[in-house]
């Protein structure tokens, strides 16, 4: 698994080596070098200089020295400049960013080390892989004591985004339902974990999960797990429910071969729920926050089960499957279901690379974002700004309800291709929402920033971690100000 660099602050200039000064548009060399790039202290005393006769010390040549660009200053402009300079001294034992030049806000150190501390972020399964020797990044700020607990948060925000993605980056032969319940159990140490194993499954009615898991010789886990930091029992009960198909080939309606290439990240979802379940505990945020991992691995097998298949959701609704590579949404209409009618949520967000089609209105880096709640909209909209994970409020178009109408079961798991309605994202959320019993819910679909293709700022070749800053933040803002109602301008 991922190790990240220690990444500390300091009030002046370490040995380090590689050091990096900030410019920005418009900066003259004379200003870059105002303060001279070298602490000159510090060098004399790791050396051990007494000033004898004769004695050298090496002043460090420019090559070592980088300026670093970065751009307006703000939050996505650090971020990108972090994760620059931290790719740059990858293959060194030290970094060090000496700032004092510029105002570094509590949400700039933020962002600045999730460049640093992700956009190195590297996963292998190689036993020969070399440890990483970039171990150390420091960041000489004027007065670092004021920014002590905006690192400590980042730090541990990205270590959750950092175990999210070794979580997805795993190899679907090792990566079963079994495995994540394992890791999760793992991950969240010191917190209520509970996993329900296909037996327990099958005696509670969870149909959806079951079917897409029966397929496979590894039997479907539902991990639930939580943590209850409210004070006085004052605040939301917030239910996140993440997809965890731990490799979608479709089932019997089997995907191509290229279509299949990326299907281990199916399980980001659920992923991101744990990782965020970790960051909230870690960072104790006064709310009570469930998540629910619905795992399953989606395989064509004899034991499959078969495009027009008739099953019984959690909570007894039945869907008539025409299409088992719509197996998302089955796994998930499960666990909402159950954060509605037995977890009694008072607010319900799933996150999941539910559908290709996602991705092909939105790019790569955008999630769709559905609700049923224009204020739980807002405030997902608010964090995503705020977290630089971007997301894009997508209609839950009531027109298309009519796709999921079926005749032998309450709903058909994919839109009637008669109809030619299209839009399959949206008849994916519409679904999903039939199971929130009217609470406020929310659907991410994260089939595009879910996964990516390379480096990329903080993004690295393989799975992101996308969610784990988004709903982090939300839930701190939402710890905050539990009852916020944002006012509308008229
Ligand atoms: N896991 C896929 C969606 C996906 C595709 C995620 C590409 C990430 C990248 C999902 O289970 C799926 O197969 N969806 C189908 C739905 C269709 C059969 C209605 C799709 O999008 O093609
Ligand atoms: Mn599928
Ligand atoms: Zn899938």
């Amino acid at each position: 698994m991922a190790q990240l660099p220690a990444l500390t602050l300091a009030g002046t200039v370490p040995a380090a080596a590689v050091l990096a000064l900030p410019t920005r548009p418009g900066d003259d060399r004379a200003t870059v070098l105002a303060q001279p790039p070298v602490d000159v202290t510090s060098l004399l005393d790791r050396d051990k200089a007494k000033g004898e006769a004769g004695e050298l010390i090496a002043l460090p040549t420019e090559e070592r020295v980088l300026l670093l660009g970065t751009g307006d200053g703000g939050p996505a402009a650090l971020r990108k400049a972090g994760a620059a300079i931290a790719r740059r001294a990858k293959s060194q034992e030290s970094l060090a960013l000496d700032l004092r030049r510029m105002t570094l806000t509590g949400e700039g150190l933020h962002a600045l080390a999730e460049g640093l501390l992700l956009g190195t972020y590297g996963f292998t399964v190689k036993p020969s892989a070399e440890p990483r020797p970039l171990t150390r990044i420091t960041v000489v700020v004027a007065k670092p004591e004021t920014l002590a607990d905006a690192l400590a948060r980042a730090v541990t925000v990205t270590r959750a985004v950092a175990s999210a993605r070794d979580l997805v980056n795993v190899p679907p032969a090792e990566k079963s339902p079994q495995w994540l319940a394992a890791q999760a159990k793992s991950l969240l140490k010191g917190l209520a974990v509970s996993v329900r194993d296909d037996a327990q499954l099958t005696a509670d009615g969870w149909g959806g999960v079951l079917a897409v898991g029966m397929g496979s010789s590894r039997p479907p886990r539902v991990v639930e797990a939580s943590v209850d930091n409210r004070v006085g029992g004052k605040g939301k009960h917030v239910v996140l429910v993440g997809k965890g198909i731990t490799f979608d080939t479709g089932g019997i309606s089997i995907k191509t071969n290229d279509g299949m290439l990326t299907m281990k990240c199916d399980m980001g979802g659920a992923a991101a729920v744990l990782a965020t379940l970790r960051a909230v505990a870690d960072l104790k945020l006064p709310i009570k926050l469930t998540v629910l991992a619905c795992a399953a691995e989606n395989m064509p097998s004899g034991s499959a089960q078969r495009p027009s298949d008739v099953i019984t959701q959690f909570g007894g609704t039945t869907v008539e499957v025409l299409n088992t590579d719509a197996e998302g949404r089955l796994v998930l209409a499960d666990g909402i279901a159950y954060a509605d009618t037995v977890l009694d949520a008072d607010v319900i967000v799933d996150i999941a690379t539910l559908t290709g089609a996602m991705p092909v209105a939105l790019g790569r880096k955008t999630a769709g974002l559905f609700s049923n709640d224009d204020d739980l909209s807002e405030q997902l909209e608010s964090a995503a700004a705020a977290s630089g994970e971007r997301v894009w409020r997508m209609p839950l178009t009531d027109d298309y309800r009519q796709a999921l109408e079926s005749g032998t079961a309450d709903l058909r798991n994919i839109g009637d291709p008669r109809l030619k309605l299209n839009g399959g994202s949206i008849v994916a959320a519409l679904f999903l929402q039939e199971f929130a019993g009217g609470r406020p819910w929310a659907h991410l679909d994260i089939a595009g920033p879910g996964w990516s293709g390379g480096e990329d700022e903080e993004l690295t070749k393989g799975g992101t971690g996308y969610g784990v800053r988004l709903l982090t933040t939300w839930l701190e803002q939402l710890a905050v100000a539990p009852t916020r109602k944002r006012s509308r301008a008229s």
